[in-house]
């Protein structure tokens, strides 16, 4: 019953190779689930470079030197000892890149579960829950490569209308999802939206039409507006700098988002203007979900997302792999900064 997963060097994020998933028999309580196909984006590279500071490597472990990285898809139950879970039932969430996992499902409902297992318990509780899937297979690819980013750039145009307005916010790594999905959020606001991107990137962020303004990582110095929140999807000092000394005391916030450059040097340092903030998303959701209760907060991230994954469809390419060997290959791509941002990769362990 042994499956096989992706080990990822955790002093090397660009090594990653198959490796044997040790099974046991389940215990009362648990359930097997194969992990049917997931996302993989630059996002969970950030996972894995914060894989101990951040404890992401301690929802799948694996050893003291290869880490399991989670990804966002889908996993139908093959076998279950856990009431209310059933052979054939499909769940999206927070899987490992492997070919199954076993989890401890509890306060399960018509909705979906938790995961109960003691290792998790004092993990975030966005990642511990797990929905069941009745919606269209045409859906399914959207739903992982977009669902986790976009609730994400909803929660942080929230977070920058809570504040001053700026004249412009400006964005690195601005062809990512993420970013994509922020600029899309701030449409029609009236706030210029400023992309800061990799030369090569550039004519694809300049195609998106979410942003006003394109400009490559070396041309910060010809941003426009007198004050600007900066948000960071790069985590590179270089860059960060640039745009602090941009605009000195006109910078409102400096909102720390992602880490897409992660190999760059990011070590904090004494900048003029607001002292950047780090953004965790899963945080900031149970503060929202307490001020507006579960039924309003669904409901306006629902409309939000519904208008952006409109817009998203029209530039997407999604791009499927199978197999271990071409998912240990894919990680690589992305670890290396190799994917072009229109691919959305959908993944499987299984050939
Ligand atoms: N704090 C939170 O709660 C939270 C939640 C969601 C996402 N995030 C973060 O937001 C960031 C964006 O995630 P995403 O999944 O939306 O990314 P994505 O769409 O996969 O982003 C791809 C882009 O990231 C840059 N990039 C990726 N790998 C790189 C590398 N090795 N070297 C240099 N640049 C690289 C490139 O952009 P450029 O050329 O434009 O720089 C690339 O086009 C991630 O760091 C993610 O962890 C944080």
């Amino acid at each position: 019953m042994s499956g096989t997963a992706i080990h990822v060097r955790r002093d090397d994020l660009r090594q990653a190779a198959p490796a044997v998933l040790p099974s046991a028999p389940l215990e009362a309580g648990q359930a097997r689930f194969r992990v049917d196909r997931f996302a993989l984006t630059a996002n969970n590279v950030t996972y894995a470079a914060h894989g101990d500071d951040l404890a992401y490597w301690r929802f799948y472990p694996a050893s003291d030197t290869q880490g399991i990285v989670p990804v966002w898809g889908f996993g139908t139950v093959e076998e279950s000892r856990a009431d209310g879970v059933a052979p054939g039932d499909r769940f999206y969430g927070y899987w490992p890149m492997a070919t199954q996992a076993v989890l401890t499902p509890v306060k399960v409902s018509a909705r979906g579960f938790t995961d109960g297992a003691a290792h998790r318990a004092e993990l975030p509780a966005v990642y511990n829950s797990f929905q069941r899937w009745t919606g269209d297979a045409a859906d399914e690819a959207v739903q992982a490569l977009f669902r986790p980013l976009y609730t994400t750039s909803f929660l942080i145009a929230d977070r920058i209308a809570g504040g001053d307005r700026p004249d412009a916010v400006i964005m690195s790594s601005a062809s990512s999802k993420t970013a994509l999905g922020l600029a899309h959020a701030l449409g029609g606001t009236g706030v210029q939206r400023i992309g800061l991107t990799s030369a090569g990137n550039r004519g694809f962020v300049e195609g998106s039409g979410v942003f006003d303004r394109v400009l490559s990582y070396d041309e910060i110095d010809r941003a426009d507006g007198k004050t600007a929140v900066h948000v960071d999807f790069a985590g590179n000092a270089d860059v960060r700098r640039a745009v602090h000394h941009r605009y000195g005391d006109g910078l409102i916030a400096s909102i720390i988002v992602g880490d897409t450059h992660w190999d760059a040097a990011n070590a904090p340092e004494a900048l003029p203007g607001a002292r950047p903030e780090f953004f965790f998303a899963p945080s900031y959701v149970q503060q929202r979900l307490a001020d507006w209760g579960p039924a309003e907060f669904e409901r306006r991230l629902g409309e939000s997302w519904a208008g952006f994954t409109d817009y998203a469809e029209g530039w997407l390419r999604i791009v499927e792999g199978r197999g271990a060997d071409e998912v240990a290959r894919q990680w690589m791509r992305m670890a290396g900064g190799d994917v072009d941002p229109t691919e959305g990769l959908m993944l499987s362990l299984h050939g």
